[in-house]
């Protein structure tokens, strides 16, 4: 007798392949059980252990000495309304803040890695100010690795395109403050001079005519849907918010915008053109004793802890209505392949009350008397500032999703310091 398989090949040949097949089936199990024990050993000794558990939005605000890695000097990109340093905000504690996610790490903003994936690639910036303010920073981190030229501006710079020329990249800032069109009747110094007529079932063409040509898109709205707007379906005007003696029905903030968000999510998830798109929730504001019309301030210098600090109720509503209709939009979209994610700075925004430029957003607000009255921004935010973190979270999402990955969207070959970097 020689070995058992020319025995049974010679003796029973029809039994032969189920036997070989067997043994196969033996040999592929142990691979695949030797890959699931690594893996598993993989997932305990590596970070990646916690990612389950890891909601990057819980979390805490801790001291960190590092500070932001830029400033009004080494970056030139910043708005004047946004530039606290520049204006002379006299504190700089609310710089040294770090978000650490409860069961994870959030690194910093990484442009080096970032802008090499970001080669040949655009990013459409698609809402209102808040928007922009938060472009104001990605702008800044990224110009440590190469400074933009402005290519585009429209009249008011609400809109603008930044195009990197060594990295062939582009950032757009698209200026739609519903993102569904609105009609301002503005008069010569920028001043509404009557009630915004609000198309809600219209997307604003500003984005949608060109929203083929981009790769990425982070998107967001909310604020302005407070204004007074008398609204408008299937053309004919369904009703208005907060117009007083117009004798329509008043039809408050939520359902508007609510609806303005189902258009912008169908639009996003129909379309044949599949960017990559980041929604990104309501921003809350921390006005104290006022409003923004009626002398409120902001005049805290620390992070709030846990639980110390709510908000409003509108400001939650409107982060409800935010995740309600992302959801469901975030279910067609994995159907159709397209990548869409949420980038909910919500939490963490309310917790940072230090973290706008209240009287700073002018140039030496007080002009020496400290009585004098000054309006406060204490909606938008300082550059640099809280809103970096919201930065850093984007490129967290890009990662864990693979879009920063580096055979996906890297199309040259690596050259010199690069090699170092990424092999
Ligand atoms: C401060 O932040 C930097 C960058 O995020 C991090 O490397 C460092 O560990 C942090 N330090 C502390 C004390 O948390
Ligand atoms: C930056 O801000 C500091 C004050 O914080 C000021 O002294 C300096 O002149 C500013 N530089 C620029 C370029 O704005
Ligand atoms: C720049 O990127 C665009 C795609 O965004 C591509 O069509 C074009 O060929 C690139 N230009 C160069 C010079 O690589
Ligand atoms: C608002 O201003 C625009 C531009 O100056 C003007 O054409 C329009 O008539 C004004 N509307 C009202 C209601 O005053
Ligand atoms: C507008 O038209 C759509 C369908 O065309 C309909 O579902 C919706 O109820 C209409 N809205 C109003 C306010 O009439
Ligand atoms: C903020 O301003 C209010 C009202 O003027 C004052 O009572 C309070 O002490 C100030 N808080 C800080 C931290 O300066
Ligand atoms: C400072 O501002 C207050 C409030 O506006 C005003 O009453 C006061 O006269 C000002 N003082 C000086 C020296 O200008």
């Amino acid at each position: 007798m020689e070995n058992g398989e020319d025995v049974i090949s010679s003796s029973a040949p029809e039994l032969a392949p189920a036997l070989q097949k067997k043994r196969k089936c033996t040999t592929i199990k142990f691979v695949v059980a030797a890959m699931a024990i690594g893996l598993l050993l993989y997932l305990c000794l590596s970070d990646s252990g916690d990612e389950g558990r890891c909601n990057l939005f819980h979390g805490q605000w801790i001291p960190n000495r590092s500070g932001p890695s830029y400033n009004n000097a080494s970056c030139k990109f910043i708005d004047d309304s946004d530039n606290c340093l520049r204006n002379g905000r006299p504190d700089s504690h609310y710089l040294y803040w770090r978000w650490k996610p409860y069961h994870c790490d959030l690194p910093p903003f990484d442009p080096v890695v970032f802008m090499n994936r970001m080669r040949h690639k655009s990013w459409a910036a698609i809402g209102d100010s808040i928007l922009r303010n938060q472009m104001q920073s990605l702008i800044c981190l990224v110009s440590e690795v190469e400074e933009p030229i402005e290519i585009y501006h429209d009249k008011s710079y609400k809109a603008r395109t930044f195009y990197f020329p060594n990295h062939n990249f582009t950032i757009a800032t698209k200026w739609a403050p519903f993102l569904v069109k609105a009609v301002f009747n503005e008069n010569e110094d920028g001043k509404d001079n009557s009630t915004i007529q609000l198309f809600l079932d219209i997307l604003e063409a500003s984005w949608t005519n060109d929203y083929h040509k981009y790769d990425y898109i982070l998107i967001a709205g909310g604020q302005w849907f407070l204004k007074t707007t008398v609204a408008w379906e299937n053309n004919s005007v369904i009703g208005c918010h907060n117009c007083g003696t117009k004798n329509l029905k008043e039809l408050g903030v939520y359902e508007p915008y609510r609806k303005a968000l189902q258009h912008v999510f169908d639009y996003i998830t129909s379309s044949d053109h599949k960017p990559f798109v980041v929604f990104r929730t309501w921003s809350p504001d921390h006005f104290e004793y006022g409003e923004w019309y009626n002398g409120g301030i902001c005049n805290r210098s620390e992070p709030y802890r846990e639980g110390q600090f709510n908000g409003s109720p509108n400001d939650h509503n409107m982060k409800k209505i935010e995740v309600e209709e992302y959801d469901k939009a975030k279910v067609v979209a994995s159907k159709r392949g397209i990548q869409l994610e949420l980038l909910d700075i919500f939490h963490l925004s309310l917790l940072r009350p230090d973290g706008h430029p209240g009287p700073y957003r002018r140039f030496d607000p007080f002009h020496g008397n400290k009585s004098a009255k000054v309006q406060n921004d204490c909606l938008h935010w300082c550059v640099p500032g809280p809103v970096d973190t919201w930065n850093d979270l984007m490129m967290k999402i890009l990662s864990k999703s693979g879009a920063l990955n580096l055979l996906t969207s890297y199309e040259k070959p690596l050259q010199g310091l690069e090699l170092l970097y990424f092999q």
